[in-house]
């Protein structure tokens, strides 16, 4: 039997032991109870509540102003709603490069007011220290990457990272050097897929690609992107599988003719 269907808990090593089957991870973004639940109903390995909410549920055009707070809110909502599925929350902004110490308490916040199970941050040996002592306290960390949104002023653009042989080799480095200093799992985003391929066969542990091509562990989306609700960012690499803005529009507008013609409620529809 394959392992997702087996395990009645998803935990890192249970990511492992799908990646040395062969079995893929599925991951999504998710902010919030009600959806969390279905997520999990719909037995995703991995929710993260990811840092992108700062675009999606808070309308800000990076993934710069979010707080640790706000992460702490959408985190704990999340694991109300999640029986199954392993929850990894992003590190925000700010709350953890440069100073290891505050990387530690950011990580220990998140993990006491939330009950996640990991946390995720984003860069390769420059956050290595950090990483080493959220590890020392026996958090669980997943880095992240390629295309990292939280150094966007740094590049000022979204293309693709890595296509250049220096960076790509420099990527595969800070792949490795994440693998050996502990990190359970890694997100390679938006570069080249051979490169990704090359980095998935090079570490033993999960790499989840967004934008990385095929031959990664397993992939990830951005729950709003896939689902439709976000219609102005249509990049390459992600599949909608739903057309939700036009869904909602349509029932909200059906809903509104309904109260203006004075046909909601009708006569079952009240006491
Ligand atoms: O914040 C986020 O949604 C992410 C994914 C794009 C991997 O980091």
């Amino acid at each position: 039997m394959p392992l997702h269907k087996s395990v009645r808990k998803v935990t890192t090593h249970v990511l492992n032991a799908m990646k040395l089957k062969g079995e893929k991870i599925a991951m999504l973004t998710g902010y919030d109870y009600s959806i969390a639940r279905i997520l999990d109903e719909a037995e995703i390995d991995v929710i993260l509540v990811g840092d992108s909410a700062s675009n999606v549920m808070a309308g800000y055009d990076t993934t710069l102003p979010i707080t640790l707070d706000n992460m702490i809110y959408h985190a704990a909502s999340v694991v109300r709603g999640v029986k199954r599925a392993l929850v990894v929350v992003d590190l925000p902004f700010g709350t953890y490069q440069g100073n290891s110490k505050e990387a530690l308490a950011s990580s220990i916040r998140i993990m006491k007011e939330t009950g996640a199970h990991a946390v995720k941050l984003e860069g390769g040996y420059q956050v290595v220290e950090s990483i080493e002592r959220i590890l020392s306290a026996g958090i669980p960390v997943m880095g992240h990457l390629g295309l990292t949104p939280q150094a966007i002023h740094k590049f000022g653009t979204y293309v693709v990272r890595a296509k250049e042989e220096e960076e790509a080799r420099r990527l595969m480095e800070d792949a490795k050097l994440l693998e050996t200093t502990g990190c359970f799992a890694i997100v390679l985003e938006k570069i080249p897929a051979k490169l990704a391929e090359e980095v998935t066969n090079s570490v033993k542990i999960p790499v989840i690609g967004i934008g990385a091509g095929p031959k990664t562990d397993g992939q990830v989306l951005v729950l709003h992107d896939m689902l439709g609700l976000t219609q102005e960012f249509s990049p390459r690499f992600l599949r909608r599988y739903l057309d939700l803005h036009s869904e909602i529009k349509g029932a909200v507008q059906a809903y509104i003719n309904d109260v203006r013609a004075g046909q909601f409620p009708n006569e079952k529809e009240q006491y």
